[in-house]
């Protein structure tokens, strides 16, 4: 059977991502993404209202490691553990599917590549619905 990985790669190679978009690539897509978390009903109060930049280092960083970076998430943060992390917060379809909307916001703003667009779109769809903990 197909990993979802394997699928992923036999779109594009997922590491190349980083080469294409660099740093300010994944910087503008998260920044995009954090600027509009504080007046989100249902994400605002989800989110550290004190560290809302230490988040968004969290996770442009994880996305920079996680398609052929810097290690730098790793270096901080240890191994991701992302399911994990997120079971302080109550994470339901609802939330989810918020999640998904303003990162599809950002993807609008942030006017990256195509091809990296939808492979990035496709990989967030599936880790947000691994990080579902509560009916
Ligand atoms: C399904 C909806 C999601 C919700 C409601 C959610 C919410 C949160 C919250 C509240 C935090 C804590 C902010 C912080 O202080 O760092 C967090 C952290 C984080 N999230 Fe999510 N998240 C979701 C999905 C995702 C997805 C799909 C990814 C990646 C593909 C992701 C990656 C991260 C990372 C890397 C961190 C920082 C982890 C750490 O090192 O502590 N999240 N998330």
């Amino acid at each position: 059977m197909l990993t979802a990985s394997n699928q992923h790669q036999m779109i594009m190679d997922e590491a190349s991502i980083y080469g294409i978009i660099g740093e300010e690539g994944f910087t503008r897509l998260v920044t995009a993404f954090y600027r509009q978390v504080p007046a989100d009903d249902i994400l605002g109060r989800m989110y550290p209202a004190k560290d809302l930049a230490g988040a968004e280092q969290r996770l442009r960083d994880f996305l920079i490691y996680r398609f052929g970076g810097p290690q730098r998430y790793i270096e901080e943060r240890g191994h991701p553990r992302l399911r994990g992390r997120h079971l302080p917060f109550r994470i339901d379809q609802a939330a989810r599917d918020r999640w998904i909307q303003l990162m599809n916001k950002a993807f609008t703003d942030a006017a990256l590549p195509i091809e990296v667009e939808q492979f990035l779109r496709a990989f967030f769809e599936q880790m947000s619905t691994f990080m579902i903990n509560s009916g």
